[in-house]
């Protein structure tokens, strides 16, 4: 049977922190979509056009909000976290998932404008989220799907995207030879830095990659990086003052300046990235702002080693963590073959560099696009889904959970029943006594993370149990299994022998 892998294809989307990207299985491989204007990735910016009420998304929305920044949402995936939170855009608010939605919108209506109406049917796509994400920040970002109308073959994390595009590179370049390798991903994008570190063993019929271990920092990235190249530019150029609001200013002084401060903000974070952009390629970077604030002007120069020696403590962290996600994998560096750069960031010099001191030159792999590897492998593992993919092997894909998971013990205390980083499936249980007397009914709350306190965690859900026998506390034993499938599902059994009751419940944590 053929399929139409131009017409009905099976989709993959990157929706990054800062930039986002949608590829398409094309029956020998990925290929990346260009979008409407001829980039291949998206600015993640959301803009509102109050007066047209009509949304903005992209470069031009980064645009309107250098003029507009009230109107701007920027890392809308730092917010995926909490569902609930108010976006306020002009006189809209908006949730994270709303504005993910417009995202994911853009994205498709940018490729299906390539076909005439109609024609343009994709049959599925994956989404990829880091691989720290918990359970309920992917279920958002597969409502964020649905509700732009996506069919969802699945969620993805981004490190074994970017491994499986690792994978059909070496099958493009007739490199799957049957071995056993170690690899690293190394992920270092707008908004987060991520490392894992894989184990891939090819036989004769079978591509299996094993997760090993992973860790990162989900608040480390471009946009940091941006962050105090801004922080230089005012020092640099005396800017400081600028940027007080006085206190004695009427409301609508109090606004005009709030605005230019944010106007201000925008414009230097925008230059500082360009200049950091422009640094990866030269040595220097010219800095020029006109009116930055009325009758003033930034002119400065920005050296690549001025701008190395503002990451430098950024780049230390990152030492460090691979430093400490290598000695978790249980392997050591010497033993690492391969590193994959993978995200924006990861093209700094100074990245490149850190990773050849760290691994050796030459382990550094090139042969993958660090912006679109993402994309890639997401439309890879919807070809996988979809039965697409004819490579003669199975492939299999053995994670680890991301996070510890435990049920609320009393007075909102975490009592952890699986670790994170325990190899998937896995199990582990607890027996628990009921703290009244007569308790016949029961709700256990499930939750993934990793404090003792379950308010810092993050629910995955409750099994509601009744129908135990009425005895005093502590008497009945409530036994509580955890079990995780490879596909990282949960299911939950609680167990009481003397009342007769055992109830299962599955739920998704990643
Ligand atoms: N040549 C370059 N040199 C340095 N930084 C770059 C370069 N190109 C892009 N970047 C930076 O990379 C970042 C975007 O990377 P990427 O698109 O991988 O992030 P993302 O996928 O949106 O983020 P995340 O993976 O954290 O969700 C931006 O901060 C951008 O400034
Ligand atoms: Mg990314």
């Amino acid at each position: 049977m053929s399929v139409d892998n131009a017409h009905r294809p099976v989709l993959g989307i990157d929706l990054g922190t800062t930039f986002s990207c949608i590829a398409r299985w094309d029956g020998k491989g990925p290929s990346v979509y260009p979008l409407a204007g001829g980039k291949r990735t998206l600015p993640s910016v959301v803009y509102y056009d109050e007066k047209n009420k009509d949304y903005l998304v992209g470069d031009i929305a980064v645009k309107w909000g250098l003029i507009n920044p009230e109107n701007a949402v920027f890392g809308v995936k730092r917010m995926m976290d909490n569902k609930n939170e108010q976006i306020k855009l002009g006189d809209q608010t908006f949730s994270p998932v709303d504005i993910s939605q417009k995202i994911l919108e853009k994205l498709m209506t940018d490729v299906r404008n390539k076909f005439p109406e109609g024609v343009f049917k994709p049959e599925g796509v994956v989404v990829t989220v880091p691989y720290y994400f918990k359970a309920h920040q992917c279920r958002n970002t597969e409502e964020a799907a649905q509700n732009a109308n996506i069919n969802v073959l699945g969620i993805l994390q981004e490190p074994i995207a970017a491994a499986l595009a690792y994978m059909m590179q070496l099958e493009h370049d007739n490199q799957l030879a049957n071995r056993s390798e170690t690899f690293l991903v190394f992920d270092l994008g707008g908004g987060t830095f991520d490392i894992t570190v894989f184990e891939l063993t090819i036989t004769d019929d079978l591509i299996r990659f094993e997760v090993l271990s992973t860790g990162g920092d989900d608040r480390l990235g471009g946009l940091d990086f941006d962050n105090v190249i801004k922080d230089h530019i005012v020092k640099e150029q005396n800017l400081g003052d600028d940027f007080v609001i006085p206190d004695n200013l009427g409301e609508d002084d109090n606004k005009k300046k709030t605005t230019e401060v944010k106007k201000a903000v925008q414009s230097l974070l925008e230059a500082g990235k360009i200049a950091k952009e422009e640094l990866s390629a030269m040595d220097t970077a010219f800095i020029a702002i006109p009116h930055v604030f009325p009758g003033k002007n930034v002119d400065m120069e920005l050296s690549l080693d001025k701008m190395n020696e503002l990451l430098d403590p950024y780049v230390k962290k990152i030492r460090d963590i691979i430093d400490a996600t290598i000695a978790r994998s249980g392997k050591r560096a010497d033993e690492v073959s391969i590193v994959i750069k993978v995200g924006g960031s990861s093209q700094l010099k100074v990245m490149h560099q850190l990773l050849s001191d760290f691994f050796g030159e030459s382990k550094v792999y090139g042969d993958v696009n660090p912006c679109e590897c993402v994309a890639q492998g997401a439309s890879i593992y919807a070809a996988i889904q979809d039965g697409r993919l004819e490579i003669g092997k199975e492939i299999e894909i053995q994670t680890r959970t991301s996070h510890a998971l435990g049920v609320e013990v009393e007075d909102g205390i975490f009592h952890e029943i699986i670790p994170a980083n325990s190899e998937a499936p896995c199990d582990g249980w607890e027996i628990f006594g009921t703290d009244g007397d007569n308790v016949t009914e029961l709700e256990i709350d499930v939750y993934q993370g990793s404090s003792a306190f379950v308010k810092d965690n993050s629910k995955v859900g409750t099994v509601h149990v009744s129908g135990l026998l009425q005895r005093p506390a502590g008497e009945l034993d409530i036994k509580v299994t955890f079990k995780v499938s490879d596909q990282q599902i949960v299911s939950v059994i609680v167990e009481e022998e003397e009342s007769g009751i055992k109830k299962v419940e599955k739920m998704q944590v990643a």
